[in-house]
């Protein structure tokens, strides 16, 4: 027998909406372009090393996952442990809205629909509040 579940149509994916693996790239490249740009993101890109070359691949890789995309991350690293990961560096509400505003901004940039980029800046904000780790 059928299962009517196996019929009913999927609800598209974040990472659907978002337009795929190139899409987010695009989105991650920009995210780290404007924060090595824009001297409001000038405390977060301190944190960064030198090179943004790494962080651009881990990210994108990490989203993709998190988007309900393929899980290039884990594959490579394992679970991501991602407030383990941020506890070298000190985050807290300051650190947090950069990181949210420079998302914004590249969301905007490279074109997301507006109720899309609110959807995931809700979704961001959740991830980036839980990495907070320093008073302030
Ligand atoms: C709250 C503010 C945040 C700050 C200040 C921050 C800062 C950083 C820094 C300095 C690194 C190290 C980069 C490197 O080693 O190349 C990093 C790594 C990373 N961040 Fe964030 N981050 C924040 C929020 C987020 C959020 C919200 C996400 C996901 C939605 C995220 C995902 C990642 C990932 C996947 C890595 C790579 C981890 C690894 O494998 O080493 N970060 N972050």
């Amino acid at each position: 027998m059928t299962d009517p579940a196996d019929e009913a149509p999927q609800k598209p994916t974040a990472f659907e909406l978002v337009g795929g693996e190139a899409r987010v790239r695009e989105l991650v490249d920009r995210f780290y372009d404007l924060m090595d740009l824009e001297a409001d993101f000038a405390g977060i890109r301190a944190m960064h090393p030198q090179t943004l070359d790494g962080s651009r691949d881990k990210l994108f890789w990490f989203l993709c996952g998190w988007l309900g995309g393929p899980d290039h991350y884990i594959e490579r690293f394992g679970h991501p442990r991602l407030r383990a990961r941020h506890l070298p560096f000190a985050i807290a509400s300051p650190e947090r809205d950069q990181w949210l505003r420079c998302m914004a901004w590249a969301m905007e940039d490279v074109g997301l629909a507006q109720p899309l980029r609110e959807r995931l800046l809700h979704s961001f904000f959740d991830t980036a509040d839980w990495m907070r780790n320093h008073p302030g």
